[in-house]
């Protein structure tokens, strides 16, 4: 039987909406949104994912042979059709809500919700891989600093804001289904 303490138990206000994680690189968002998923009991989307399939190609590979005008596209593309799919929990480019199409249909049928952290956490996390090419350059920690500055006024128009700190992602998970609870439909 589950416990009153636990998030999961509660009412889902959220039934019937998909769940869409934004937020910067290194956020956490693939992480934490794939055991939210489990969770939920829901099926989980990477949309950079998506793209690599679509494509045949590696995130880099589309960068360096096409260009980001044409990521940003595919992107838009991507994002739209897994918002046509049932609702199921979505992890977004970190670039992907600043898009005003993108975002605007985000807002209209997801609920979104911005996987904030401070740069000392994203850097961390972020050096782990090497395959974001907005970081591969000398000055990537400062890159990543204005990136966190120019960003925020787009990532704090999500629904909701859960900090996501280092330690057990099920920390973070909780917050967000915690969060979920205060949701209230539009
Ligand atoms: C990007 C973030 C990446 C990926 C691409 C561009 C961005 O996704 O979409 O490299 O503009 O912030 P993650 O946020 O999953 O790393």
């Amino acid at each position: 039987m589950p416990s009153d303490t636990d998030p999961s138990s509660s009412p889902l206000p959220f039934e019937g909406r998909t769940i869409a994680l934004v937020g910067l690189m290194g956020a956490g968002k693939s992480t934490v949104g794939r055991r939210l998923a489990e969770k939920l009991g829901r099926d989980f989307y990477d949309s950079d994912h998506e793209i690599e399939k679509a494509a045949g190609l590696s995130i880099s590979d589309i960068f360096a042979k096409h260009g980001e005008a044409d990521f940003r596209r595919g992107e838009k593309q991507v994002i739209r059709r897994l918002l046509d799919l049932q609702p199921h929990v979505l992890a977004t480019g970190g670039g992907a809500y600043l898009d005003p199409d993108t975002r605007a249909i985000l807002r209209e049928r997801a609920i979104t919700v911005w996987l904030n952290a401070d740069l000392e956490t994203l850097w961390r996390r972020v050096q782990k891989r090497d395959t974001r090419p907005l970081l591969q350059r000398a000055d990537a920690r400062d890159h990543l600093a204005n990136l966190a500055l120019d960003r925020e006024p787009f990532y704090s128009q999500a629904d909701l804001v859960v900090h996501s700190k280092d330690g057990p992602h099920t920390h973070t998970v909780n917050a967000i289904l915690k969060a979920l609870q205060t949701w209230i439909p539009q």
